[in-house]
C-alpha cells in the first residue's frame, strides 16, 4: 500500500489517510511517499510501519542511531535537529490554538544546545545477562552497547557493566553535569563488586549501599546540588542553567518577599532564586528529594528556605501573601482542586515550567480567568525525543 504523509502528530509520528482513516506512521516525514503495512486496525485509526521509502524528504537525517527502530528511547531521530526545534515550536502553538482561548504568539523562542549526548541519567533494564532498553511498549530488551543521548562517562559505565558478565534486572546510571562524577544503582546478581566500586563514586547494589558516600554533587550556575540515586534530577546537563536562569531573571526583576516552590523536587529552583527573595517555601511528597533539598540549603548556606515533604494539594491553602509562584508539577500538571487554590493565592506572578504543553495549555487557559498569560519559551531538554520543556510566566489581571 502506498501513501503520502501529510504531517507528524504531537508524538512525532507521520500522519497519512487511507480512505479518510487516519493513519501513523513511526519513522516518516510530511510530503515522504512510503510504501506500509498495516500493524494495529481500530474503529477511529490505523497504525502501519513502512516496508519501503519511495520518496524521502530532504529534511530527513540520515545519520541515525543504530537502534533507533527498535528501542523505544527517541521518536525523532530521523529528523533534522534544527526542524525538530521548529516542529516543537509549531507544536505549542497548535496546542494553544486548538486548546484554549489564548493567542498562539505567547509562543516565543525555543532554546536548545546539544542534539546528543545530553543525558546524565539512564535506566537500563536486564534479563538472562542482556543489558538494554525496552522495546517500544513491551518488555522485551534490546541490548545496548551506548546511547547516544546520554554522555560519554554514561557509555563508558554501559560498556564496563556489559562486559562485567552480571545478572542485572534494573540498573541507574547518574552523572554529575560535569561527568565528574557518578552514581550507579543496580538491581540483579553481582558477585564482584571490587571493579564496579572502582568506575563510580556512589555504588548501590539491591538497595545496599556500598560506597561510602550516597551523593555526588552538581554545579549549576553559582550553586552546588546534592544529587542522589532516587531523588529527581533535571535530566539536560547544559540546558537546565538556562531553564533556571529564566526564573532566576524574573525573580531578579520582581524581588519578591514571599515565594512558594511547588513540586521543589530536591530544592534546586528554589535555592536558585534565594538571594532575590526572603522567603521561600518549597513543597514536594518525595522523602528523598526533600532530603536532598535541606542537603542542598546547607550545601549553599541559605538560610531563607524552608522545605515540607507533603503532596502540594494537602498544602497549598496554607499560605497567604505569596508575592511568586513557581510551579513544576510532573507530566499530568495541576490537578484541578491545585489550580483553583492557585487562582485563591492570587500572586502577583505564577511561573510555571512544564515539561507537557498539553497539560500546561489545559492550566494556564484556567488560570487566565485571573491571569495575563506574558509568555512561552520553550527549551528543547528532550532532543531527538517529541518531549518539549516550556516556561510560562503569568502576571495577575
Ligand atoms: C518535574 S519535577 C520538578 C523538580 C524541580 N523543580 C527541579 O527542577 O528539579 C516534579 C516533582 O514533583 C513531585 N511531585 C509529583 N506529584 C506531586 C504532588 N502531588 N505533590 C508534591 N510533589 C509532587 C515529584 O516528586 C518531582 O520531584
Amino acid at each position: 500500500m502506498k501513501v503520502k504523509i501529510i504531517k507528524l502528530d504531537d508524538f512525532g509520528r507521520g500522519i497519512a489517510y487511507l480512505n479518510d482513516k487516519i493513519c501513523f506512521i513511526e519513522n516518516t516525514l510530511p510530503n515522504e511517499e512510503v510504501e506500509i503495512k498495516i500493524t494495529r486496525e481500530t474503529k477511529k485509526f490505523l497504525e502501519a510501519e513502512v516496508i519501503n521509502y519511495l520518496k524521502k524528504s530532504p529534511k530527513r537525517n540520515e545519520d541515525i542511531c543504530p537502534y533507533f527502530s527498535t528501542c523505544g528511547g527517541c521518536n525523532l531521530f530521523h529528523l533534522n535537529f534544527r526542524e525538530e526545534n521548529d516542529y516543537k515550536k509549531v507544536k505549542v502553538k497548535n496546542l494553544i490554538e486548538k486548546f484554549s482561548n489564548l493567542k498562539k504568539d505567547i509562543v516565543k523562542e525555543i532554546y536548545f544546545h546539544e542534539e546528543k549526548n545530553y543525558r546524565n541519567k539512564i535506566t537500563l533494564h536486564g534479563k538472562n545477562k542482556k543489558l538494554g532498553l525496552y522495546k517500544k511498549g513491551s518488555n522485551e530488551i534490546v541490548e545496548i552497547t551506548e546511547c547516544l543521548l546520554v554522555n560519554e562517562k554514561i557509555n563508558t559505565i554501559i560498556k564496563e557493566l556489559n562486559q562485567a558478565n552480571i545478572d542485572i534486572q534494573e540498573a541507574i546510571i547518574k552523572t554529575s553535569n560535569d561527568e565528574k562524577f557518578s552514581i550507579l544503582k543496580i538491581t540483579g546478581e553481582v558477585n564482584d563488586i571490587s571493579k564496579l566500586k572502582k568506575i563510580v563514586d556512589v555504588l548501590i547494589i539491591n538497595d545496599k549501599l556500598i560506597s561510602q558516600q550516597d551523593t555526588i554533587i552538581t554545579q549549576i550556575g553559582s550553586k552546588k546540588y546534592h544529587e542522589s540515586a532516587d531523588s529527581f534530577f533535571q535530566v539536560n546537563q547544559t540546558l537546565t542553567k538556562n531553564l533556571y536562569d529564566a526564573v532566576l531573571n524574573k525573580t531578579k526583576e520582581i524581588k519578591p518577599q514571599k515565594v512558594l516552590d511547588l513540586y521543589c523536587g530536591t530544592g534546586t529552583i528554589g535555592i536558585y532564586v534565594s538571594d532575590y527573595c526572603q522567603e521561600i517555601v518549597g513543597i514536594d511528597y518525595s522523602k528523598s528529594n526533600i532530603a536532598d533539598a535541606n542537603k542542598n540549603k546547607e550545601l549553599n548556606n541559605v538560610k531563607n528556605i524552608k522545605f515540607i515533604c507533603d503532596k502540594v494539594e494537602n498544602r497549598i491553602t496554607d499560605f497567604k501573601d505569596i508575592n511568586v509562584v513557581i510551579v513544576d508539577p510532573p507530566r499530568a500538571g495541576l490537578d484541578s482542586k491545585t489550580r483553583k487554590n492557585l487562582l485563591r493565592i492570587n500572586s502577583d506572578t505564577i511561573i510555571y515550567i512544564s515539561c507537557d504543553p498539553v497539560t500546561l495549555v489545559r492550566d494556564i487557559n484556567e488560570l487566565s480567568i485571573d491571569y495575563e498569560v506574558e509568555s512561552i519559551v520553550l527549551y528543547n531538554m528532550f532532543p531527538r525525543t517529541h518531549h518539549v520543556e516550556n516556561v510560562c510566566i503569568l502576571n495577575k489581571k
